[in-house]
């Protein structure tokens, strides 16, 4: 094996030096800008090209024209650097003295669909104070590229990743935007939609006319042979609009590789061509001023016979390979993992190397199954197992999305405490879509699967906390009951560790939105429930300090200003304790000499904690709620009321 690393690290030397020369004159005329410039990218490829160079050879190696394609890569990677925004290689060079940055507590996250949040790009403009009330260093534009007109999957069907829907605007309006968002201390985030293309983009086009070369962009088959053989392994994605992962195109005669939807083409990522095409795609978009990339539906990017098609060792190496590209040409540009998968898998993206961010679905979801339950065990086992990541990366924590809610829990932590993993999966989706008998939720199901029984959730937070049920009954109780739970999750949220990232909507209590049903390209997906253009009009009148609305905002934005004070929030890492009470989720959070207990009472009745518990935590008896500034150090324990939470700081 070290031989081999030998073999391959003097083999990646040689190579880059025969390649050096050829791609420094690709660059451009030379003058002392340029000679400065070159300076830099030598330097940055010199580092990170044997990594680059080992993975590629793996992905590669076999090709005859392996090295043509290395250098086609290069040649790209310098070209994309040459033409870099000023601004933008200045953040580089502060990023790369400050690589953490990401992990300051200061960070908090927000997404939106620009369509229906401020109708198009410009007039985004007009709500980046809006942004700033709510403390936003992060906003993640929902895909906004050109799509296929009516079902696009949510614009996750890209025709073209260097024009913007133009409905929503232009490229030079999102570049403008990127520039004026970062001037305010928010980077910009965007997908890239890497295992998919729509089957109208130029790619898909030429393939369907009947073009070879780029029916090799794609996985195209002649007949079922093939198909049937892989499909044995496959799940189905979504299996409401169709069974099976391949689509017959009419057009060529062939079978077409569709993970998702029929109009969402899988890339044939076992052609060098597509992984440099998509490279150059994603350093355009780095240019663009984007400063994370959302790694959309990664887990699947890559196909072998035999297996599931998920998480595959080479799908880990693309992104590997992607990574070094950017460090290479865009090295202040993140990216961010989503991978709704096994707990396992999830954390398999998380590295400096590969994705330094990633999405948290598993407490996402726990946090769903403990408000359900009214039991935190299997959240408490889950995050004390699986919550630690590399130091230099960061989880998003999130509780809504515009997905649904997949029960992602290992089978095994479910069973240690004696829960029947299935069951379980079945009764949280009977909760969620309000079918379990005192279920306070209204979610929708999405995508039943007939042959497994598995389905998952559609729904907005307020919705499956309650709140649109006990409005509806118009009981006081109930409402504030929901309002609770709301305010429990959000504060779990703003106190894990990681960064919290909040679906816009949410900060004022969004409640499902079920007109998506009239509209044809929207009704077999219950997600649109969920995805709802922004009332304004009921949100600017909202000034009364009774209305909810105004309430859920106000504590919110109060949460997140404490957040941005408390460095022991910073960081990725948080120590799940044992509060010896099934309904109270606790944690310690810590930073040099700070230090936060954080507690969360899962349950609608007063709960307490023993001091012997707290004892185990520290030595101390003086609590204080930096929440409610209130100090609670009696000596004998905790008692918190229904659904109340506390960020504690202690000493003697
Ligand atoms: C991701 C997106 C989801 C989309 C799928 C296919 O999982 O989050 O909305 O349907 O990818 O692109
Ligand atoms: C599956 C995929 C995930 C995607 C989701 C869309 O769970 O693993 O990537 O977001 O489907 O519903």
């Amino acid at each position: 094996m070290s031989d081999n690393n030998d073999w391959i690290s003097r083999h990646a030397e040689k190579t880059l030096m025969r390649l050096l020369p050829r791609v420094r004159a690709a660059m451009g005329p030379m003058d002392a800008r340029y000679d400065q410039m070159w300076e830099g990218f030598e330097q940055r490829l010199r580092q990170h090209w044997e990594r680059l160079f080992r993975v590629l050879l793996q992905l590669y190696g076999w090709q005859y024209d392996f090295f043509y394609h290395l250098e086609q890569i290069l040649v790209m990677a310098s070209r994309r650097w040459a033409d870099r925004p000023e601004y933008l290689k200045e953040l580089d060079w502060q990023r790369q003295a400050d690589p953490r940055w990401f992990q300051s507590q200061e960070m908090v996250g927000g997404v939106l669909y620009v369509d229906l949040f401020s109708r198009n790009l410009a007039g985004l403009h007009d709500h980046i104070a809006y942004f700033k009330t709510m403390g936003l260093t992060y906003l993640h534009l929902m895909p906004l590229f050109a799509v296929p007109h009516g079902n696009s999957d949510g614009g996750y069907a890209v025709s073209d990743y260097r024009a913007i829907n133009a409905d929503i605007g232009t490229m030079e309006e999102l570049s403008a935007l990127a520039r004026i968002l970062h001037d305010n201390g928010i980077s910009l985030v965007l997908d890239f939609v890497l295992n998919h293309t729509s089957d109208e983009h130029i790619w898909a086009r030429r393939a369907r006319g009947g073009d070879v070369d780029f029916q090799e962009y794609y996985l195209m088959f002649d007949d079922r042979t093939l198909p049937d053989q892989y499909q044995q392994h496959l799940r189905d994605i979504f299996p409401d609009s169709r069974r099976g992962c391949f689509t017959f195109d009419p057009e060529s005669g062939k079978w077409v590789w569709t993970t998702f939807n029929s109009f969402q083409w899988d890339l044939n990522y076992a052609n060098p061509s597509v992984f440099r095409a998509m490279a150059e795609e994603m350093l355009f978009l780095a240019n663009q001023g984007v400063q994370v990339l959302r790694l959309d539906a990664v887990a699947f990017t890559w196909k072998r016979l035999g297996t599931d098609c998920e998480n595959l060792p080479e799908a880990h190496m693309l992104v590997e390979a992607f990574n070094a590209v950017a460090k290479i040409a865009a090295p202040s540009l993140l990216f961010k993992s989503e991978a709704i998968v096994h707990p396992d898998e999830v954390i398999r993206y998380i590295h400096p190397d590969k994705c330094q961010l990633s999405y948290n679905p598993l407490l996402m979801a726990l946090l769903w199954e403990a408000l359900a339950t009214r039991e935190v065990r299997l959240l408490n086992s889950a995050m004390w197992k699986r919550a630690r990541i590399h130091p230099e990366c960061a989880w998003v924590n999130y509780l809504r999305c515009h997905d649904d809610i997949g029960w992602t829990f290992d089978d095994q932590d479910a069973m240690e405490l004696g829960i029947n993993p299935h069951d379980h999966r079945q009764f949280l989706n009977r909760f969620y879509t309000g079918e379990f008998p005192g279920s306070f939720a209204r979610g929708l199901p999405f995508q039943y699967n007939p042959d497994t029984g598995d389905r998952r959730i559609s729904g907005t937070l307020a919705s499956l906390a309650g709140l649109e049920a006990a409005l509806e009954k118009e009981d006081a109780g109930l409402i504030e009951a929901a309002v609770g739970r709301i305010n429990l999750l959000r504060s779990i949220m703003l106190s894990a560790g990681g960064i919290p990232l909040i679906y816009l909507g949410d900060e004022w209590g969004m409640l499902n939105d079920y007109t998506y049903l009239s509209d044809p390209a929207k009704a077999g997906d219950s997600r649109w429930v969920h995805r709802a253009r922004q009332r304004w009009e009921a949100r600017n009148d909202v000034t009364d300090a009774e209305v909810l609305e105004w309430r859920f905002f106000n504590e919110m934005t109060g949460l997140i200003r404490l957040r941005k004070q408390l460095p022991a929030l910073q960081n990725g890492n948080m120590e799940v304790i044992d509060t010896g009470n099934i309904h109270v989720f606790g944690f310690v959070r810590e930073f040099e000499n700070q230090k936060l207990l954080i507690v969360n009472n899962f349950s609608e009745t007063p709960q307490s904690i023993a001091q012997e518990q707290l004892n185990a935590v520290t030595s101390a008896t003086r609590f204080t709620d930096r929440i409610t500034e209130t100090t609670i150090s009696n000596g004998k324990g905790l008692r918190l009321e229904g659904y109340q939470f506390a960020w504690l700081s202690f000493g003697h």
